[in-house]
């Protein structure tokens, strides 16, 4: 018979994203409403390693749904990686009397979940939370509907000065290998090329697709750039290159950068987060182990970190060709 749980801790880990703190809350909340006592560990893994962290109660997270960041911060724990950082995070564990984890994060985070509690019988639940929506066993990851707005915000207006100058921007995007960023937010914005790391258009084509938005009347342009983009140039390096090529164009470079992360969740990332939450609670109390909870066809889903890990997660290839039908 599974043990009984009493205690469950929850992390954030990794790269931080809008959404987390709803997170932290729907575990805590959770929690309270099924008389479990909740412990937070500061830093993810690391955290955990050194037995850093506080008691969560109903009214510890007060006020933090529409707040950025993570109030547990977040951290990429080298030290777990090695056996010897588990050991002495099994061992925190125990002493404060830890049954059960949720771990929220992305994939680098299951990974060391999985193992963690294969090696010491603690049963964890991932929940995933990365701006890259780079997870599968979810159609969606906490975060990354916000990310995504915020992007759209920046290239909007990005796309206000490049007009008026007749400039063309290069607009790096994260997505250290994913390209869900890049390419829902170029349809978005109406980019003139999207480049991502799942596939590579190569240099000439790049070159062709600006000549014909020059033949065809337009003054200024938008390149979205994933930034994991296999095209063998960064985006420095890309802009020097057309200017080299096509020195009609006025080039420019945008890099966005970690402002993607930050900010306060949209209405979706908040709802996502508490219904994955609150599901991963009841998993854990109903017995269950070792897997991700993700939102497929809209309904809350478990996925074995297995099937979550390996399985396929593709962008949605169609995008890149309604993106070239519409900006003819
Ligand atoms: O994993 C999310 C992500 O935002 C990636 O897209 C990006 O490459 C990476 O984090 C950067 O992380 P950091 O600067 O925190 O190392």
């Amino acid at each position: 018979m599974a043990k009984e749980i009493r205690t469950i801790g929850v992390m954030t880990s990794g790269g931080d994203s809008p959404g987390m703190n709803a997170a932290i809350r729907a575990v805590a909340r959770a929690c309270a409403y099924y008389n479990v006592r909740c412990i937070g560990f500061y830093r993810g893994f690391q955290g955990m390693i050194e037995g850093d962290h506080c008691l969560m109660n109903a009214r510890s997270v007060r006020n933090i749904i529409s707040r950025g960041g993570t109030i547990l911060k977040s951290a990429r724990s080298k030290e777990f990686r090695a056996s010897a950082g588990r050991k002495k995070a099994a061992a925190h564990l125990k002493e404060i009397g830890v049954d059960a984890m949720v771990l929220i994060g992305g994939d680098g985070t299951f990974r060391g979940g999985q193992i963690f509690s294969e090696e010491y019988d603690i049963p964890v639940i991932g929940v995933p939370g990365t701006i890259d929506n780079d997870i599968a066993g979810t159609n969606f990851t906490i975060g990354y509907d916000t990310a995504l707005n915020t992007v759209i915000d920046a290239i909007d207006k990005i796309r206000d000065t490049a007009s008026s100058h007749d400039r063309l921007f290069f607009i790096e995007v994260m997505g250290r290998d994913a390209g869900f960023i890049a390419l829902n937010t170029g349809v978005g914005a109406g980019a003139e090329e999207i480049l991502i790391p799942e596939e590579d258009l190569g240099l000439d084509r790049l070159l062709e697709s600006l000549k014909r938005s020059k033949r065809s009347g337009k003054s200024s342009s938008i390149v979205v750039v994933g930034e994991g983009d296999k095209i063998g140039k960064n985006v420095y390096e890309l802009a020097d290159y057309v200017t080299d090529n096509l020195p009609d164009y006025d080039v420019r470079v945008t890099v966005l950068g970690h402002m993607q992360r930050g900010g306060s969740p949209s209405c979706f990332d908040r709802t996502l987060a508490s219904r994955l939450c609150v599901k991963a609670v009841e998993l854990l109390l109903d017995g269950e182990k070792n897997v991700m909870v993700g939102l497929i066809n809209n309904k809350v889903a478990a996925t074995s970190f297995d099937e979550g890990l390996s399985g396929d997660h593709a962008i949605n290839k169609e995008l890149l060709r309604i993106s070239d039908i519409l900006s003819t």
